[in-house]
């Protein structure tokens, strides 16, 4: 199985396991505060290099058991990470579908980068892994996140109470998800069936 490479009119698109590990801890050590009051709690060393390649590692079994596919967007030089898309929790059998979750560098929040990122990756995760349904959810008051959400063509499905720990306490969160509607049936679909990818 390849894993994937993506090219955006901005950036290229690689598989976590497949960056420079260095470029991963000064996207996590750059955007920490920026990206705290969003995201759960991280353990101490979460952005030790040792830790990263750990996870590169992880998410690389992910990959190959067809359990999630970890994207992050570089500059086309590959000199920076720009933002990060990840596709997890992949459910085959009748559902065919998986959560979404993302973020942006600071210094490109807003320039609609995430956009074209996260339009390649959900391209990516129909027509060569594919999946029926991507569900996505944000905090109430993370309006940026609605707005991406809503131009991707995500639907609003519900209201969860409680829903998941960010930065370690228990918050609401808005349901959103995208169908596609024209994927075909995949009956009995197995980590295998994504052919060449
Ligand atoms: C949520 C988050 C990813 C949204 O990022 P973003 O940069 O606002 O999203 P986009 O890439 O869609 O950019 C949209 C903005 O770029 C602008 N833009 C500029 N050029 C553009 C282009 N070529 N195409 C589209 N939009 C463009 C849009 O007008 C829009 O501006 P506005 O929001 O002020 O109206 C970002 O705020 C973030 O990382 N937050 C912290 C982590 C987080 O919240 N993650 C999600 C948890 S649910």
């Amino acid at each position: 199985m390849k894993l994937p490479e993506l090219r955006t009119p901005r950036t290229v698109v690689a598989h976590y396991a497949a960056v420079d590990a260095r470029l991963l801890q000064r996207y996590l050590r750059d955007n920490a505060t920026f990206l705290a009051p969003w995201e759960p709690l991280r353990p101490p060393g979460f952005d030790e290099l040792a830790r990263i390649e750990e996870r590169q590692t992880q998410l690389l079994a992910d990959f190959l058991a067809d359990r999630g596919v970890h994207l992050v967007a570089l500059d086309p030089a590959r000199t920076q990470v720009l933002a990060v898309c990840n596709f997890t929790n992949i459910v085959r059998g009748p559902f065919q579908a998986c959560n979404l979750g993302y973020s942006v560098a600071a210094a490109h929040e807003g320039q609609g980068i995430m956009f074209e990122v996260v339009q390649a990756g959900l391209a990516y995760m129909r027509d060569v892994v594919g999946l029926h349904r991507v569900m996505a959810n944000h905090m109430p008051d993370n309006h940026r996140s609605a707005r991406l959400l809503a131009r991707l063509g995500f639907e609003r499905e519900g209201f969860a109470r409680s829903y998941i720990q960010i930065a370690g306490v228990w918050e609401d969160h808005v349901l959103n998800a995208l169908v596609f509607d024209d994927a075909p049936a995949l009956p009995g679909a197995e980590p295998d069936d994504r052919g060449d990818a």
